[in-house]
C-alpha cells in the first residue's frame, strides 16, 4: 500500500511537472539549481560495469571521445579491478570527490549504489542511470536506455518466428535463459519475452522440457558465458537424450554463442537461438545461419543521447526525457529517455547495419 502510494504520488508529480514543462530534477533531490547549469569544462564521471559485452567496451571509448569533444573533462572508469560492485562504489565516490557535475552510471549492481548516489546528490551532482536502472533510491535523476521491455518482446517473437521458419507446426521444445540477477535489466528482458512466450506455453505450443521457467532457475550469474554453457550442458544431458531441442531464449549474444557451443559439443543440431547487442561474432554467426537473431541497440546513439543530456544540464536547460512513467525503481518513477531497439536476423542484417562501418561489411554475402 505504502509502495503504491509512493509510486502513485511520483506519477502525479511527474505528470504535473510534464504539464507545466518543469524539470523533474528539482523534485527528485532538490539539491541543485539546474537553471544555473555548470561550467563548460566540468568533470563528468562515467562509471561502467565490466567488459562482458562489446557494447560496454565501445561505450567507454565513445564517452571518452564524445565528452572531450564536447569540452568536458571525462572520467571514465570500469568496475574491473576486482570485478565487484565495490570497485564501482569506490569509483563513484572518487568522482564525487573530484567534483563531477554529472555522474553517468552503467550499474554493476543496481541495488547497491544507494550511499554513493546519495553522496553525489549531496554534492549537487546529477546522476544519470545508463542502460541499467539504479534501484531503491530517490537520487537517480534520469535514465537513458534502449526500451528494455521491447527488447524482451522482440526476443520472444524472434524465437517463435525462427522456430516456425524451420518447422511450421508446433509443439516446440524450448529452454529459457535470463541475465544476471544483479542487473535490473534482466527481469525486464525476461518479462518482455515471457509476455509473448507464456501464452504459447499455456496453450501447449511451447514445451519447456526441463520445466525451468522461473527467472531464478534461468538466471546467468554475472552474465558470464561459462555459466550459460554449463547450464546448457546440464539441460541437454538431463532432458534431451531423446527429445529434440527447437529453440533457446538467450538474453544476449555472448550467452547465445555459449549456448550454441554447448549444443555443438553435444552433437545436436543448432536450435533457434536469440540474442542481443549486435556483437561481431554473433553477426557472423547469424550470417552463417547459426544464431538466429540479435538486437541492434546502437551504442553510438545511446552514448550520444547521454552526452546530449549532460549538455542540456550544463546549459541549465530542461533535460529532455520521453518516457516519465515506465521506470519505477522502487522509490520513484525515473524520467527516462528510451531509444527503440531493432530486431536483426539474416534477412534484414544488411539494412539494419547499413550505417555501421564495423558490421555492414559482415552482411555483404
Ligand atoms: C545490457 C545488455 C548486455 C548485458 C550484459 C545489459 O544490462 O542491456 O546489452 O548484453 O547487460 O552486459
Amino acid at each position: 500500500m505504502r509502495r503504491f502510494a509512493l509510486v502513485a504520488s511520483a506519477i502525479v508529480v511527474t505528470a504535473a511537472m510534464a504539464l507545466t514543462g518543469c524539470s523533474t530534477r528539482g523534485a527528485s533531490s532538490g539539491s541543485t539549481d539546474e537553471a544555473s547549469g555548470f561550467a563548460k569544462d566540468a568533470v563528468i564521471g562515467v562509471a561502467l560495469p565490466d567488459k562482458t559485452s562489446e557494447n560496454w567496451v565501445l561505450a567507454g571509448k565513445l564517452f571518452e571521445d564524445g565528452l572531450k569533444e564536447a569540452g568536458f573533462k571525462g572520467d571514465v572508469q570500469y568496475a574491473a579491478a576486482t570485478n565487484t560492485v565495490a570497485d564501482q562504489q569506490n569509483q563513484i565516490s572518487s568522482m564525487v570527490t573530484k567534483g563531477a557535475k554529472v555522474i553517468i552510471i552503467g550499474a554493476k549492481d543496481g541495488g547497491q549504489l544507494s550511499s554513493q548516489v546519495q553522496a553525489a546528490a549531496d554534492a549537487g551532482a546529477i546522476v544519470i542511470a545508463y542502460d541499467r536502472l539504479i534501484l531503491n533510491t530517490k537520487n537517480v535523476d534520469y535514465y537513458v536506455a534502449y526500451d528494455n521491455e521491447k527488447v524482451g518482446e522482440l526476443q520472444g517473437q524472434a524465437l517463435l518466428d525462427g522456430m516456425a521458419a524451420k518447422k511450421p507446426e508446433g509443439p516446440y521444445n524450448i529452454e529459457l535463459f535470463s541475465g544476471s540477477s544483479d542487473d535490473a535489466n534482466s527481469a525486464v528482458f525476461f518479462g518482455g519475452a515471457m509476455k509473448i512466450l507464456q501464452p504459447k506455453i499455456d496453450d501447449g505450443t511451447l514445451n519447456v522440457v526441463s520445466g525451468q521457467t522461473d527467472i531464478k532457475q534461468t538466471a546467468t550469474a554475472g552474465w558470464l558465458a561459462k555459466n550459460a554453457q554449463d547450464r546448457m550442458d546440464t539441460l541437454l544431458a538431463g532432458n534431451y537424450s531423446a527429445a529434440e531441442l527447437d529453440g533457446v531464449l538467450s538474453p544476449n549474444d555472448n550467452l547465445a554463442r555459449a549456448i550454441i557451443t554447448s549444443v555443438k559439443a553435444a552433437g545436436k543440431p543448432i536450435p533457434t537461438v536469440t540474442g542481443q547487442d549486435s556483437e561481431v561474432e554473433s553477426v557472423k554467426s547469424i550470417m552463417a545461419g547459426e544464431q538466429y537473431s540479435t538486437i541492434n541497440k546502437d551504442t553510438r546513439a545511446l552514448v550520444k543521447q547521454a552526452i546530449a543530456m549532460v549538455q542540456q544540464a550544463q546549459k541549465g536547460e530542461k533535460v529532455e526525457t520521453n518516457d516519465d512513467k515506465s521506470y519505477d525503481n522502487g522509490v520513484k518513477v525515473v524520467p527516462a529517455f528510451l531509444l527503440p531497439p531493432v530486431i536483426v536476423t539474416k534477412e534484414n542484417a544488411a539494412d539494419a547495419y547499413a550505417n555501421d562501418p564495423n558490421l555492414e561489411p559482415l552482411t555483404q554475402q
